[in-house]
């Protein structure tokens, strides 16, 4: 007999009030006598195969199915493998089942059957969502469901190529194992779904939900089943959507696709390295480009800087989508070696279109949005700046400077500021090294 924390997974021999692992109120429930004894016997196979020598391993090259998605397809590092279990996470509301119905639709459109299982809408909630989206595909069954023996018999049935289970936490693994959307629940329909896929070359994608405070197992309590997880984000107040890659077994990870949720579905965005410039471009006073690298993909970012004299009370310093401490960091090398006083003035920092970004690459662009505000003088127009700054102000190396300088002329820039060590000749780019914030300075021509 055990008790088991339906929050975290800790395990105890007496029902506990409270968690010690985790400190969750009343979250522990007894598993049941068959599941314990049941746990002596022998365990299920996964796949049935033989120990084999490496040479007679079978090397079956991973074919990769389009999802009619090219920006998804990236993410997953070239496509959709057959047998890939992957976990998509999000808020409620994000619109995970959203973007999975499209990409149902479309695989089952060009390669074969899909099988969708809702637990949380029934059938004709979902088709009313498909007529929305324009989605009729002959080979997408819906499935209202929650029991995993049922779904199971399903996904028999129908034997889909693609197996989308909406959400992974309304499934009822077993009747007897505690709250649905508990661990235990959640943990065993993850494993159970993992079992199918690799048996069947069937790919599943398993939606499961963050959510803020908890209630059910999120996400990362299946994290480790998985070969592929991630997620869904907002963008703060607008309309873009970043799908993220935190994990996967055949592909890169800290890949981004955006999307933008419109009255028709999700819609890629076509040209992400630009979408969080503003459009015209115009040099302003305070704002510095800067190309930051999200996984595999380049981002030109704005960072935007405000200075401005403190009117009372002590200097603020503020920032949005930055690291605070690394900006007081920079604040203090550039007040040492430009000589330059901010002591008593107000500075605000934030990366232009809400975006989150946390890269030593990011520096000289703070520190050049810095200066350029504090002086109310812009940019060299055209002008991209690289380079982390190290404490005795030298601008050290980033990493993949000539992928992200490569992608930065293709978009139509003509300079960049960079790291005295990330010359090479052919990116097609002005660039001017500079080894120290007093050359970048005057290199930007914000030197007083
Ligand atoms: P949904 O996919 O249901 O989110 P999730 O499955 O992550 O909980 O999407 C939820 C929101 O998306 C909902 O508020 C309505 C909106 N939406 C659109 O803006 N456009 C659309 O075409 C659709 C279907 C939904
Ligand atoms: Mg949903």
């Amino acid at each position: 007999m055990a008790y088991v924390c339906q929050k975290c997974g800790y395990r105890s021999v007496k029902w506990l009030g409270r968690c010690p692992s985790c400190g969750a109120w009343d979250s522990f429930e007894e598993i049941s006598q068959e599941k314990e004894t049941q746990k002596g016997s022998e365990p299920q196979s996964w796949l049935g195969e033989e120990p084999k020598p490496l040479p007679r391993v079978p090397s079956t090259p991973l074919a990769r199915l389009p999802t009619g998605f090219p920006e998804v397809d990236r993410l997953l590092g070239g496509g959709l493998i057959p047998g890939a279990v992957i976990l998509f996470g999000g808020e409620p509301g994000v619109g995970k089942s959203t973007l999975l119905l499209q990409i149902a639709a479309s695989l089952s459109r060009d390669h074969g059957p899909v099988l969708y299982v809702s637990g949380e809408e029934s059938a004709p909630q979902v088709k009313l969502r498909a007529e929305r989206l324009g989605i009729g595909a002959e080979r997408l069954y819906l499935f209202a469901e929650q029991s995993l023996p049922r779904i199971a018999a399903a996904v028999e049935e129908v034997s889909p190529l693609a197996l989308i289970v909406d959400s992974l936490q309304t499934v009822i693994a077993r009747a007897d194992g505690g709250e649905v959307g508990g661990i235990q629940q959640v943990r065993e329909a993850a494993a159970e779904f993992a079992r199918l896929s690799k048996l069947r070359g069937m790919a599943s994608f398993l939606v499961s939900h963050i959510t803020k405070g908890g209630g059910f197992a999120g996400p990362k309590t299946v994290e480790h089943i998985v070969d592929v997880a991630i997620y869904l984000e907002g963008v703060r107040e607008t309309d873009l959507r970043i799908l993220r890659s935190v994990k996967n077994r055949f592909g890169s990870t800290h890949e981004v696709a955006v999307f933008r949720m419109g009255e028709r579905g999700m819609e890629e965005v076509q040209n992400p390295s630009l979408f969080f410039l503003s459009r015209d471009r115009a040099p302003k006073p305070g704002a510095a480009i800067v190309p930051v690298l999200e996984g595999t993909r380049t981002m030109l970012v704005e960072v935007q800087a405000l200075v401005s004299p403190t009117k009372y009370g002590p200097p603020q310093r503020r920032c949005a989508g930055l690291d605070y401490n690394r900006v007081l960091v920079l604040l203090a090398v550039i007040e040492k070696y430009l000589g330059v006083h901010i002591g008593m003035s107000d500075v605000y920092l934030a990366v232009a279109g809400g975006f989150e970004v946390r890269e030593p690459a990011l520096d000289l662009g703070i520190a050049a949005s810095v200066l350029s505000s504090l002086y109310n003088r812009p940019l060299p127009p055209d002008t991209v700046v690289l380079g982390e700054i190290g404490l005795s102000g030298e601008i050290r190396p980033v990493r993949k400077a000539y992928e992200r300088l490569k992608e930065v002329a293709k978009l139509g820039f003509g300079r960049a500021i960079v790291p005295e060590q990330a010359i090479e000749n052919d990116v097609g780019l002005e660039l001017v090294p500079v080894r120290d914030v007093i050359q970048a300075a005057e290199a930007l021509g914000l030197s007083g």
